[in-house]
């Protein structure tokens, strides 16, 4: 019997003025997204900005419904739009936004499991990690490199065999 132990990395922007030109563009595309969610029962609005190897950018946001568990996250709704348009596209990065109306959101915000789980099967298919990064309406911007550093341990489809 021994313990063992997973590290994982992340870098940390302390706010958006530390991204590059590039990553602050694709970062406001999810907040474009975000702002146009329809989030009527929680009021916490999420955009994502999914952008493909080709710099092809595909947005979602959380999508709720009066019969709770029928409505989708806002990564899903972007990574499932990306590679329903481009069924091979390879996946470079996801931008994360969050935002209440009932409260100010001054910290990152991860994506959920079930997202974490979305986003890595196609970090598997492509054998290539996808970079995310997660912010809320205001302050620090966190930036993980792979989805294996969000979902250690993950289930995927070498289990099946
Ligand atoms: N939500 C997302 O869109 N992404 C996440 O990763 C976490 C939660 C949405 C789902 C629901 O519409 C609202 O935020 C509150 O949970």
């Amino acid at each position: 019997m021994k313990e063992q132990h997973i590290s994982t990395k992340f870098t940390v922007f302390e706010n958006q003025n530390e991204l590059s030109s590039t990553e602050r563009k694709f970062l406001q595309q999810a907040i474009e997204a975000r702002d146009k969610a329809y989030a009527p029962y929680s009021s916490f609005n999420v955009g994502a900005a999914v952008v493909l190897a080709s710099e092809e950018v595909f947005v979602g946001n959380n999508q709720e419904n009066a019969a709770y568990p029928s409505g989708v996250c806002a990564e899903r709704v972007a990574i499932w739009s990306a590679i329903a348009t481009i069924p091979n596209g390879i996946i470079k990065q996801i931008y994360i936004s969050a935002r209440s109306d009932k409260t100010s959101v001054d910290r990152p915000i991860a994506p959920c499991g079930a997202c974490r789980q979305a986003i890595a099967e196609y970090e598997t298919r492509q054998k290539e990690p996808i970079e995310i990064y997660f912010t809320g309406e205001t302050g620090r911007i966190v930036k993980a490199h792979s989805m294996n550093d969000l979902l250690p341990w993950m289930f995927d489809n070498s289990m099946l065999s």
